[in-house]
């Protein structure tokens, strides 16, 4: 039996909250439909924040009202308490949180220190913990931030210990601009999988510089098997300038399935979530293989 690799497909939130297009709900309910479609076993649906800060995540309640019935675990992102609160009461139990590794990145994304933001973090997880939902804590801009530069290897480690005696049901290192390298990402991740294991433990990579999936090709090899990808590698942070798409769920989905693990994804149906999405956008989107793909199945 092949080794599975679980991918948690975020084009509905990341993929979206940045575009200069914003979607109805009505479009990104059709769109969630047919992410469902290609057999994800993890969906994120959108974000509970602040309308006025990022538009495009506006309704995400009204779409957690009307998800498509399926087998897998749903989620949202989530900024503070406030919004831990709304995605509750919306019926959604499993959150990401993003934490940045500096000051300035935390500053420009939830108008909060470093220390602010981490105190907020630790209160969420153990109230999480309390309440039985789960949280999957992202470390933002954990290689390099688009304000302050190359982050240290060493501090995001520190910031991992810290988060992690708050018992996330998922630790998330996140290349929020794509300027990860695949030796940096093997050294941290190595480090963290000897100290962790990998089941807590999995990556959320941009393709900015053409290395995202050298960098999931890194992760592997240093023992993580749970990703964050986009259809169509749509994707961006608002407030993380120079962040391009995440990398692409079909092309980590080819990466991983060529290699020998087995991610439970259907390509077929991914590439008509990815027409979907084209068509919503305006756009033609599609990860670096995407020619390619599309000849193998037609
Ligand atoms: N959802 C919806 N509304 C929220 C909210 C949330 N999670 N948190 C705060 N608000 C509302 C408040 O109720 C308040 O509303 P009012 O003006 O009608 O009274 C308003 O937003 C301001 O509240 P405040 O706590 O002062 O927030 P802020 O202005 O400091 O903004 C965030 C902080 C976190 C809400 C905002 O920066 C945000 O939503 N950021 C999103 C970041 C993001 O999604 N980044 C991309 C992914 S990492
Ligand atoms: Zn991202």
């Amino acid at each position: 039996m092949a080794e599975k690799v679980v991918i948690k497909e975020v084009a509905a939130r990341d993929g979206l909250q940045a575009q200069p297009k914003h979607l109805t709900v009505e479009q990104r309910i059709a769109l969630l439909g047919a992410l469902v479609e290609t057999g994800v076993s993890e969906l994120e649906i959108g974000s509970f924040v602040s309308p006025k800060a990022v538009p495009q995540m506006a309704g995400t309640d009204e779409i957690a009202a009307n998800l498509p019935p399926a087998q897998l675990a749903y989620s949202a992102l989530v900024p503070n308490m406030k919004g831990y609160e709304l995605a509750v009461r919306a019926g959604i139990r499993s959150h990401a949180i993003a934490l940045a590794a500096t000051e300035e990145m935390n500053q420009n994304n939830i108008r909060k220190g470093l220390e602010d933001t981490f105190t907020m973090g630790e209160e969420i997880l153990d109230r999480a913990a309390a309440e039985g939902v789960d949280i999957h804590a992202y470390l933002a801009v954990a290689f390099e931030c688009p304000y302050e530069g190359a982050v240290e290897e060493s501090l995001v480690l520190e910031q991992v210990d810290r988060l992690m005696q708050h018992q996330p049901a998922r630790l998330m290192i996140a290349d929020t601009i794509g300027a990860a390298n695949p030796a940096a990402v093997h050294s941290m991740m190595r480090k963290l999988v000897d100290r962790y294991g990998s089941e807590r433990l999995g990556c959320h990579f941009h393709d900015t510089r053409a290395m995202g999936l050298a960098n999931v090709y890194a992760a592997l090899q240093a023992g993580v098997r749970q990703f964050d990808a986009s259809a169509g590698g749509l994707g961006g942070c608002p407030f993380a300038p120079g962040a391009k798409g995440n990398v692409a769920t079909e092309d980590v989905v080819m990466l991983c399935e060529s290699i020998g693990y087995d991610t439970g994804l259907n390509m077929p149906k991914l590439l008509e979530a990815v027409a979907l999405l084209s068509d919503m956008i305006g756009a033609p989107q599609g990860g670096r293989a995407h020619t390619w793909l599309s000849k193998q199945c037609a």
